[in-house]
């Protein structure tokens, strides 16, 4: 959650190129946003500027000019979303300016120590509080000199935050700019934080993508560490003890043939929902190398099990079937939140495997890191290299999905169940016809993006998109389709929206179905065509709007939905109509799909 950037360097636009950073990571977060900068025409000052709301066209000629600032885009944890909560914050003196991603769970107390010290808080934050602490103990280092060197200051001013830091509990990473070294110290144990290497500049961020228009030599901050930053050094330090750490820079590849902006599209989802064909085949074409340690070591672990939340606990979940199905293979699911708390039967000889978007899902890395400690082997399916889990993992697949920007995952989640087909199959030793039926699913998904086809899918969301509720079923593989599907309409259109196990219905949910109800069945050529059938009958019975989605239309269906039938690679067409329904729902509902109330694309806090 929340975006994080700084730069410090030779140029005078440093706000210009916060605001581009802050904008190409607004995604994060978007309740809020501001900027901080030290002034070079109005005395050298701090001064701040942050909103409520989203960037937008933001007027760039109200910032003054300055060679260092650093700014933050909110999700808001303590405090509601207002212009005092948002950050940065300044200390009582206006020498020091903080942002923050995570949650000071002690605040509480440190505020009341704080507050008996005299110092002024004037937001609801956590935030504020820390750089108030940074103030009270740079403060106190600096009583026992008389006289300091300029050296000398950045050297306490690296030193309070330190203190400062280690009186926080809970998971942490914050920037603090200080006015008289003229430099950012920057600290963390938890949430990500990337510095960027320049030529005579120097840059922090959030997330390694947005330092890419600059750089990409990198260095991923590790936890428990404390960095330096001027426009000529980056000093690395442990947090515990202060003493000095060597960084480990590495050099990024950005090369991603997928385009992150939005092109002729209204939206990022949309655009997104596009771009899967092309992402589909080039994985079909290019995951040999990358598989090859997954499958040997799913062969040769006692134990495998899949661990992802949201949308990819629902890529976990179908990877369950397809393993079951196509590699006759046994695999666990479990949702990140929920992981922690099964870890006792996990042991050296267990692989844990995180689905993740971001990489960055605290969820998942706290599940993790408890495997770890088990001895348990980890590997990593995600679309962000160089993120916590892909650094943190034994075994790693880059979805290489290109940057999805849209808070609601789409194209992640279909490479992530490429991904999960073309392991099953070669585990059942038939990976030439993994990559064929992957192919299937391809064209068959072209067909769902075709002109006409968005036609058919208009038509029905003007049939049902002032409705207030919407049942989604599905059985074996499609159930967790059911469940992605409305969880897209959920997330984007915030239309209530279930989904079921079909075979639930009649334990339950069916009590809800009552005269037009909409109700979508997912129907392919399987096994459970007959009993899914019999479910979406059921609810027709109690005068439910029956959307069939499937290979062949049947006279029970008030709304009919087609897809070429491609077999068990069938759940990836059918996702992307759940998809597309999840989007022109949002667009007849005017909502907003790439950023939702509420929601923030990457979940970095409990
Ligand atoms: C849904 C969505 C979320 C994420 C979830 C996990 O559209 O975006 O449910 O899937 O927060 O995120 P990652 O995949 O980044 O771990």
């Amino acid at each position: 959650m929340c975006g994080i950037f700084g730069y410090i360097g030779k140029k005078n636009n440093a706000p210009e190129i916060v605001l581009n950073g802050l904008k190409s990571l607004e995604y994060r977060g978007y309740d809020s946003w501001g900027v901080a900068l030290k002034s070079l025409s109005n005395n050298n000052k701090i001064i701040v500027r942050k909103k409520t709301g989203m960037i937008g066209e933001t007027n760039l000629s109200s910032f003054t000019d300055s060679n260092i600032a650093l700014g933050h885009t909110r999700w808001a944890t303590h405090g509601g979303v207002t212009d005092a909560n948002a950050h940065p914050h300044l200390d009582c003196t206006g020498q020091f300016a903080i942002i923050h991603n995570g949650i000071i769970e002690n605040y509480y107390e440190l505020k009341q120590q704080l507050l008996a010290k005299h110092h002024k808080l004037i937001s609801e934050t956590d935030t504020e509080v820390a750089i108030h602490l940074v103030e009270e103990n740079y403060i106190n280092l600096l009583s026992k000199y008389t006289e300091v060197s300029e050296d000398k200051l950045t050297k306490l001013f690296i030193e309070a935050v330190r203190k400062s830091f280690i009186q926080f509990t809970g998971l942490n990473a914050i920037i603090v700019m200080d006015l008289k070294s003229h430099s950012f110290v920057a600290a963390k144990n938890g949430s990500p934080l990337v510095i960027g290497k320049g030529n005579g500049e120097n840059f922090l961020a959030s997330d390694a993508h947005a330092l890419s228009p600059y750089t990409n030599n990198v260095f991923f901050m590790g936890d428990d560490q404390l960095v330096l930053v001027t426009d000529e050094q980056i000093e690395t330090f442990s947090l515990l003890d202060g003493h000095k750490l060597t960084p480990k820079f590495e050099r990024i590849s950005w090369g991603s043939s997928f385009s992150s902006s939005k092109g002729n599209f209204a939206y990022f989802m949309l655009k997104e929902i596009y771009d899967q064909p092309k992402i589909l085949q080039t994985i079909s074409e290019n995951h040999k190398e990358l598989i090859n340690d997954f499958v040997h070591q799913i062969k040769h672990s006692r134990g495998t099990y899949l661990v992802g939340c949201g949308t990819a606990a629902y890529a976990c979940l179908a990877g369950t079937y397809i393993f079951s199905k196509i590699a006759k293979r046994h695999v666990n699911f479990t949702v990140g939140s929920e992981f922690g708390y099964l870890v006792d039967f996990l042991s050296n000889r267990s692989l844990v495997i995180a689905l993740s978007q971001s990489g960055e899902t605290i969820d998942v890395i706290e599940a993790l890191k408890k495997a770890k400690e088990k001895g348990a082997q980890i590997g990593a399916l995600t679309n962000v290299i160089g993120s916590t889990l892909y650094r943190m993992a034994d075994l790693k697949i880059p979805l290489s999905a290109g940057v999805e920007k849209a808070v609601v995952s789409t194209k992640a989640f279909t490479a992530k169940m490429a991904y999960l087909y073309l392991l099953a199959y070669h585990l059942a030793g038939k990976s030439k016809l993994g990559q064929q039926m992957l192919m299937k699913a391809v064209s068959a998904s072209e067909e769902i993006l075709s002109e006409n086809y968005q036609i058919l899918i208009k038509k029905l969301i003007q049939k049902i998109y002032k409705k207030e509720h919407l049942y989604v079923i599905g059985r074996g593989l499609s159930y967790p389709i059911a469940l992605e599907t409305a969880l897209k309409i959920k997330e984007s259109s915030y239309m209530h929206a279930e989904g079921f196990a079909a075979g639930e219905l009649k334990h339950g949910v069916i009590a809800l179905i009552e005269k037009g109800t909409p109700c979508i069945a997912f129907l392919p050529n399987d096994d459970s065509y007959g009993a899914n059938l019999a479910g979406a009958m059921e609810m027709k019975a109690r005068g439910g709007y029956i959307i069939g989605i499937s290979y062949k239309n049947h006279e029970e269906f008030d709304y009919y939905l087609p897809i070429n039938d491609c077999g068990i690679t069938s759940a990836i067409p059918s996702v992307i109509i759940g998809q597309l329904i999840g989007y022109y729902l949002a667009i007849s509902r005017k909502t907003d799909p790439d950023k939702p109330r509420n929601l923030a694309k990457s979940v970095t806090v409990k």
